[in-house]
């Protein structure tokens, strides 16, 4: 256990949104001689380990890069693999976490998938629209750009049908047709399998977000390594441009 992990981090300095981007387990199952699919099985229960942790530490969001718009490109087989496993968690997973209060969300373009799994996503959120604990979003089909490009094109139908005149695009209006408008910020970007990059994740979102990224493959990645992500998340000064004297509040800052 790692000297940070040891240390529960306030109430008030935890993350209220986290954001994973879930790497490593075709390399988990590698280094075991399992194929990588097995990895991605494994990977799985690594999901509903952190989902839990979460919704016991009053995380109010979750957001984990499930699929990427780029994941397309692997090997048919393992593609195939994924959307199985997508499918049968979720229909397992779906009573669970319903029972926990957990409230379901999808981002990314759904209509690239087959109709069962696309309706399996449809009744997930209908199911659990109502809950007020955790919010768990799946990132599936996902990426920043596709994101802020569908953001511009449903702006640019506002304008085309008068509705908005292009001088009223702001920051703060493009941000409304942005997938997680609505929720809190993510303010802990997380990625494990040791590379460190965003790899099309939450562009836009992450703006200023605290970036963490550890070796540990996701497969592996227990509870433990979520509290040193915290740790190391409420150690930091988060500025948003200002100096570090305005943000502790010194009297002549
Ligand atoms: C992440 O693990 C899961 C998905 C992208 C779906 P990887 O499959 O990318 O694992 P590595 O990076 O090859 O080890
Ligand atoms: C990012 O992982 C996507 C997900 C975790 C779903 P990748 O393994 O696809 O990222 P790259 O290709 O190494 O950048
Ligand atoms: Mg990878």
């Amino acid at each position: 256990m790692t000297l940070d992990a040891a240390v529960e981090p306030p109430r008030e300095l935890l993350p209220r949104h986290i954001a994973i981007v879930m790497d490593g387990n075709g390399r988990w199952a590698q280094q075991r001689s399992l194929m990588r699919t097995a990895g991605h099985r494994e990977g799985a229960k690594a999901v509903r380990r952190i989902v839990k942790a979460c919704s016991e530490r009053g995380i109010e969001v979750l957001t984990l890069f499930a699929f990427s718009s780029e994941n397309w490109r692997r090997p048919r087989p393992e593609v195939e693999v994924l959307m199985n496993l997508f499918l049968t968690t979720l229909r397992r997973e779906i009573r669970r976490l319903h029972t926990a209060n957990v409230r379901m969300r999808f981002i990314g373009d759904r209509s690239a998938f087959a109709a069962t799994l696309q309706d399996y996503i449809a009744k997930a959120e209908q199911r659990t629209a109502a809950n007020t604990g955790l919010t768990l979003v799946i990132a599936a089909n996902y990426g920043g750009r596709w994101d802020i490009a569908q953001a511009s094109r449903r702006v640019a139908e506002e304008a085309a049908a008068g509705r908005l005149r292009p001088g009223e695009v702001t920051v703060e209006l493009l941000h409304q047709y942005t997938c997680l408008a609505d929720l809190p910020e993510p303010d802990l970007f997380i990625r494990t399998g040791g590379e460190q990059r965003i790899s099309n994740f939450l562009l836009w979102q992450l703006a200023y977000t605290e970036l963490y990224f550890t070796d540990r493959l996701w497969p592996d990645f227990d509870v433990e390594a979520l509290d040193a992500a915290c740790a190391a998340f409420a150690s930091r000064q988060r500025r948003f441009g200002q100096t570090s004297e305005q943000v502790a509040g010194v009297a002549d800052a």
